[in-house]
This record gives C-alpha cells, sequence and structure tokens, in this order.
C-alpha cells in the first residue's frame, strides 16, 4: 500500500499537476484538501477537479468563518498592516490551512503533507513553520518547489497526461484572496515603473469614476470589533464584506509597494483591500480615544511586531499567542462610534464618540468652563525641563574651562 500525502490543493494549474506528478513520480496516495477562505470560485468543481487528476480523495472545507473570527478579527485588533500597508490578506490565511491540514493527515493516517508554493515566496514558509509549530513529525513535501517546471513546461505535463485544467491562457497574475483583500503579482507588475493596469482590479473601481456624493459610513465597535453599520448590527464577515463593497466603489483601498519578503527579496506587489484599510482607520482611531497614553503607544509598538511575526509565517508562536492576550486586554476599552466619510478614493474618519472616551471636554476647551488646572501647569513644565535645563548649564560651564587634552575627531561641537 502507498503511503499517503494531503496536499493543499487550490484548484490551479500547479497543484493539480501536482496531484498527478505526487502520485506518479513519488508514489503516494494524494488526498487533495481545498480549504474555502473565501478565494470564491466553484469549490465541487474544484473538488471534481482533483480526483480527476487522479487524488485518491478530495475535500472542501469551508473555512471562511473561522478565517473572520479567529484570524482577521485578530489583525484588525492588532491594526496590523505590514510594513505600515500590508493587511496580511495572504499572510493570515496559511495558518488556518495548515491547520486543516494537520487535522486531515492526522485523520488520512498521512505521514506526509504538500503544499504547492514555490522557492521564491512567503508562503512556503508560512507552510513550513505552521506546520512544524502544529505537528511536528508531519513530513512536507513541496513538489512545485523541487520539480523545476515552467508554467509551460507544467501546463505541457497538464496536457500530457490529460489532466482536467483548461488550456486557455491563464491570466499573467498571481492572484490570492480571501475576506480581508485581493493580492495580485507577477505579469507586468514585475516592472515597478509600470502603473498597475486597469484590468487588474475587481474590489475597487477607478477613483476618477467614484460616485460625485461623498458617502458617510458610522462604524460602531465593541471590544475592539466591528458590530454594526449605521446602527445595523452585522455579523463580522458581513460587516467587513459591506465596508470593503462601499469603499470599494470609491476607488478606496488600492495598494501598490515595494515589499521585503522573507526569503530576502524586494518584490513589487499590488494588493486591494478596502474593507481591511477602512476598518484598521477606523479601529485605530476609536482607540486614540479610548487607550490610555502610555497604553496606546506601547500597543503601537507591538503592533508592528504582530505584524512581523504573522508575516514572517510566525503565527503559531508564543510571543503572537502572547501580544494577543495583551491586546485582548486593551480592547476591552475600545467601545464606541466612529464616522468615516468616504470620497474618491479616500475614507476618512470625521468624527468618533464613546461612553468610554478618554477626552474629556472640560479638560480640552479654550471656552470658559475650562476645568484644567492652568496653576498646575506651571509647576509640571517647570519640573518636567528641568533636566535640560540642568544639562544646559552644566555644558556652559563646562565650555567656559580650559580645553583638556582629548578630543573626538570629526566631532564639531561648539
Ligand atoms: N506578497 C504577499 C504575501 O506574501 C502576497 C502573496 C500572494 N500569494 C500568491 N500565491 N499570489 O503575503
Amino acid at each position: 500500500m502507498s503511503e499517503r500525502v494531503v496536499l493543499a490543493y487550490s484548484g490551479g494549474l500547479d497543484t493539480t499537476v501536482a496531484v498527478r506528478w505526487l502520485k506518479q513520480t513519488q508514489d503516494l496516495d494524494v488526498i487533495a484538501l481545498l480549504v474555502d477562505v473565501g478565494q470564491g470560485g466553484d469549490t465541487e468543481l474544484l473538488r471534481k477537479r482533483a480526483m480527476d487528476a487522479g487524488a485518491l480523495d478530495a475535500q472542501v472545507i469551508d473555512a471562511r468563518e473561522e478565517y473572520a473570527n479567529e484570524y482577521v478579527t485578530k489583525a484588525l485588533a492588532a491594526n496590523a498592516l505590514y510594513q505600515d500597508r500590508y493587511p496580511l490578506v495572504s499572510a493570515l490565511s496559511r495558518p488556518l490551512i495548515c491547520k486543516h491540514l494537520a487535522e486531515a493527515a492526522h485523520h488520512y493516517n498521512a505521514r506526509y503533507v504538500a503544499h504547492g508554493c514555490t522557492g521564491k515566496g512567503n508562503d512556503q514558509v508560512r507552510f513550513e513553520v505552521s506546520l512544524a509549530a502544529l505537528s511536528p513529525d508531519l513530513v512536507v513535501l513541496a513538489p512545485c518547489r523541487g520539480w523545476g517546471m515552467t508554467r509551460e513546461e507544467a501546463m505541457g505535463y497538464a496536457m500530457q497526461h490529460n489532466l482536467p485544467i483548461s488550456m486557455t491562457p491563464a491570466s499573467p497574475y498571481s492572484i490570492d484572496e480571501n475576506l480581508w483583500g485581493r493580492a495580485i503579482e507577477c505579469g507586468v507588475l514585475e516592472d515597478p515603473f509600470i502603473e498597475p493596469p486597469d484590468d487588474i482590479w475587481e474590489r475597487t473601481s477607478d477613483p476618477s469614476s467614484a460616485p460625485s456624493e461623498p458617502a458617510y459610513l458610522e462604524i460602531e465597535f465593541r471590544r475592539g470589533l466591528p458590530v454594526a453599520l449605521d446602527g445595523e448590527a452585522l455579523p463580522f464577515s458581513q460587516l467587513v464584506e459591506r465596508v470593503e463593497k462601499l469603499a470599494g466603489s470609491y476607488g478606496y483601498g488600492r495598494i501598490d509597494m515595494i515589499e521585503d519578503r522573507v526569503v530576502g527579496i524586494k518584490s513589487r506587489e499590488v494588493y486591494e483591500a478596502p474593507g481591511a484599510l477602512a476598518l484598521i482607520e477606523a479601529h485605530a482611531e476609536l482607540e486614540h480615544l479610548t487607550l490610555e497614553r502610555d497604553l496606546l503607544r506601547t500597543k503601537r509598538e507591538l503592533e508592528r511586531t504582530y505584524a512581523n511575526l504573522a508575516y514572517e509565517g510566525l503565527w503559531f508562536s508564543p510571543l503572537r499567542e502572547a501580544l494577543d492576550a495583551f491586546i485582548q486586554s486593551t480592547e476591552q476599552y475600545v467601545n464606541g462610534t466612529v464616522r468615516v466619510k468616504i470620497e474618491s478614493g479616500s475614507v476618512r474618519v470625521v468624527g468618533r464618540r464613546s461612553a468610554a472616551s478618554l477626552y474629556e471636554m472640560s479638560l480640552a476647551t479654550y471656552d470658559r468652563d475650562d476645568a484644567f488646572d492652568h496653576k498646575a501647569a506651571e509647576g509640571f513644565v517647570k519640573l518636567w525641563g528641568l533636566p535640560l535645563k540642568t544639562w544646559a548649564r552644566a555644558r556652559r560651564a563646562d565650555a567656559a574651562s580650559p580645553p583638556g587634552a582629548g578630543s573626538w575627531e570629526g566631532v564639531s561641537e561648539k
């Protein structure tokens, strides 16, 4: 009896070729696992495609709600943006796919799991590191990294083996998408000086064709998560979709960046994530209103670390778990409503309110109702500046004393 491998199956050319290739060259029985995180497509059709390619079994797992509620919510609470821009669309979904791969391997009694990533991207790192953390005894295979087929050769292999893949020239782009956004790579985008062509966008309109009237949206948050739009309570995933549609229709949410991949290269990446960006914007703003100053500062520093961990495949690390515990603690205060204004290519916060607001009108106002203790400010400022004043005095005294022997060359101090 052949040994078994559970393959993370997408339904695309590479993983379909991998089904047959693993069987043919490695003598493995292949179980194709399609984890639906909201990438779209006819999952039943793709399941059949895996069977037709020669899989022993093929299964679709609907992980959309799990992805929304266990991964995207955490990323939002963390305002997670890699290099301050990328909301981690693909990076967030890989650990969840791995969780299901590991479970399926256990269920099917498979010693091997496989993914279809190439050797250049981040996703191979995320797959293998996540699987190592979840199930250290599994052996991970990366057929597409090993076989060294170009896209044409893979097509040729598919044709030769009669694999059920359409032979129409595939889109020149590599696309990965889910609830949190859409990533577009390759093709002309590889030239970082070329403007992304119009035909790559699906979730955003051209900003120049945005409605002429701005739209306003009130987003209500409970414990750091959005729960209602304009007073209408919505489940998280539906709420994200609703915000995405609206903001996207105004041409908001396009990202065009040079990104540092884990494997050491810089790449040009294009994303559209109107829902993610608008919600992070609103959420972060509510934190400005409701989080105490030092807590807010520390959280902002840790958010960077959080985004890096997720990006670099370290989701299942004790540090990410500890950071989530910290964030859960901060988010108990993040309740209230943020008002955003959506116009051509932009989403801006124009209002915020909260029962837990730390903004006190009587302290902030310049009017007669001012309750701020101006007298106390006088003493406070004196003491606040005392270290610098002391330092400046000492410096002056030092400058007046005769020069010593030592000197720091190149350091001009006058
Ligand atoms: N650069 C992004 C990331 O590393 C997007 C990856 C998209 N993956 C893909 N197979 N097209 O998260």
